[in-house]
């Protein structure tokens, strides 16, 4: 049985709070992939295949065939940021692309304005912008954005809307009684409740709109019981947290193979310099906070010390970013990993990785907006957990562990994709080829 999925007609409208580097790369790309520009490299919808039924059958489309998604034609963007530039301004300002291209790409780019954000100085300390809301309460504001919304649809003539934060880190919070229930939630958005972070209420504005929102920062953000419960009352498709790029994902594919070969270990060391907008916010030991708790929470669960206490309860991890202007967007991220092999031997392995954040993050952006949205029109609603991949802090169901392993997190959504077809789930268990 396949999930009924209704048809990608019409526009699909981008919504992103945040018109930052990650998020002025991602547009400015898919309008150079649309114009044959360039290609987009790194994007599972746009590049990935999917083998369907056995090795044999010689079934391996492309996974934009094989779904009905959205196509790049079909994409118009829209944002909210606290500076007033366009996004041909804010892309140039982020030195991300190359001006030449972006000079080809200026007309549609600068029709990009941003509408004025709910923002606050509390939860992002290092910056602050003119092009803000300030009239009236949380509750007002959460108001506003889902105007915003309405007009942005009716001007831009969009059949749905996907909402993806791509604004700053904010700084690091726990779940607290405003928080827990939806009823206490609203009260708090009436009353200015301090602990509401301005992420969070453009994620209740989303979910409230009926929008499917992710998370590409490490705040809490819709990962609150109250977000959690209204986003499935309402049968609204998320995902977050923390775009999983340079460093972590890294960490990522190698942690794994240590694992899966019982190698053990004892330090990991990673620091990174890092010289954007994004860098400058981080360096506010709040926001640093909050990214630090996705970064670190990586390896526990990856290594399970409590398992294999021999090979890891004793690891050392550290993780460290500091603010370096002259390499911009170019991060430089170092790691030292100090393992041990048979009889305990100790050897080193030594990772340089010279990146390149928001062109690392810009197809993320893209995939997960295609995949939201497709899971919108397959009425599929809370959590999506196929998403992990994506992500350095993947949101679960309460109680589950996120799974970090990121091919067991593609075999999960390739999987989910199968299922979502009715086609026969794949286990690689193989024995019928020797039957
Ligand atoms: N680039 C990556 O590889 C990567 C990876 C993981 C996570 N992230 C996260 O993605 C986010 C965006 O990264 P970036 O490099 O584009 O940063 P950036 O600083 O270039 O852009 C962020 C933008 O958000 C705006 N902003 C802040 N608070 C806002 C609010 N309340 N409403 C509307 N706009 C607001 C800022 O003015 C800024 O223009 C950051 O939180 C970053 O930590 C990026």
């Amino acid at each position: 049985m396949s999930l009924k999925i209704n048809p990608a007609k019409g526009k699909l409208g981008i919504l992103m709070p945040g018109m930052g580097a990650v998020a002025t790369t991602f547009m400015a790309g898919v309008e150079a992939v649309k114009k044959d520009l360039g290609a987009p490299v790194g994007s599972l919808t746009q590049l990935g295949t999917i083998r369907l039924g056995k090795r044999t059958d010689n079934r391996v489309p492309y996974i934009k065939d094989f779904l009905p998604l959205a196509s790049l034609n079909q994409l118009v963007f829209g944002g909210w940021d606290i500076f007033e530039d366009n996004a041909y301004e804010a892309a140039a300002n982020a030195r991300v692309l190359k001006p030449e291209l972006l000079t080809k790409l200026k007309p549609s780019l600068s029709k990009v304005k941003p509408m004025k954000a709910v923002f606050d100085k509390n939860y992002v300390k290092r910056i602050d912008g003119p092009n803000v809301k300030t009239k009236g309460t949380l509750a007002d504001k959460a108001e506003a954005l889902m105007d915003d919304m309405k007009s942005f649809k009716a001007t831009n003539k969009a059949d749905r809307l996907v909402m993806i934060w791509c604004g700053s880190t904010e700084v690091f919070q726990k779940a607290s009684k405003v928080h827990q229930t939806l009823e206490a939630f609203e009260k708090g958005l009436a009353k200015n409740d301090p602990s509401i972070a301005p992420s969070m209420v453009y994620a209740y504005a989303a979910i409230k709109s009926g929008v499917p929102f992710a998370n590409g920062a490490p705040n809490l953000t819709h990962d609150i019981p109250a977000l959690l419960d209204f986003a499935r009352d309402r049968e609204v498709p998320i995902c977050g947290k923390d775009f999983k790029t340079g460093q972590t994902y890294m960490k990522t594919l190698i942690a794994p193979g240590l694992k899966a070969r019982m190698l053990g270990c004892s330090g990991w060391f990673s620091t990174n310099i890092l010289g954007n907008r994004d860098g400058e916010v981080l360096e506010d030991p709040g926001s640093f906070k909050s990214k630090e708790e996705t970064k670190l929470s990586v390896l526990d669960q990856i290594l399970q010390p409590n398992l294999y206490p021999d090979l890891y309860k004793d690891l050392f991890h550290s993780v460290k970013i500091n603010y370096y202007p002259p390499r911009g967007d170019e991060k430089e991220g170092w790691d030292n990993i100090d393992i041990f092999g048979w009889l305990g031997y100790p050897m080193q392995i030594k990772i340089d990785f010279l990146c390149r954040d928001s062109i690392l993050a810009a197809p993320l952006v893209l995939d997960l907006v295609l995949f939201l949205d497709l899971a919108q029109r397959a009425g599929m609603k809370g959590v999506q957990e196929w998403l992990s991949f994506y992500f350095k802090g993947p949101m679960t169901a309460p109680g589950l562990y996120p799974e970090h392993d990121i091919f067991i997190q593609l075999m999960k959504l390739k999987n989910t994709l199968r299922w979502m077809r009715g086609e026969d789930l794949i286990t690689h268990l193989g024995q019928e080829y020797y039957d």
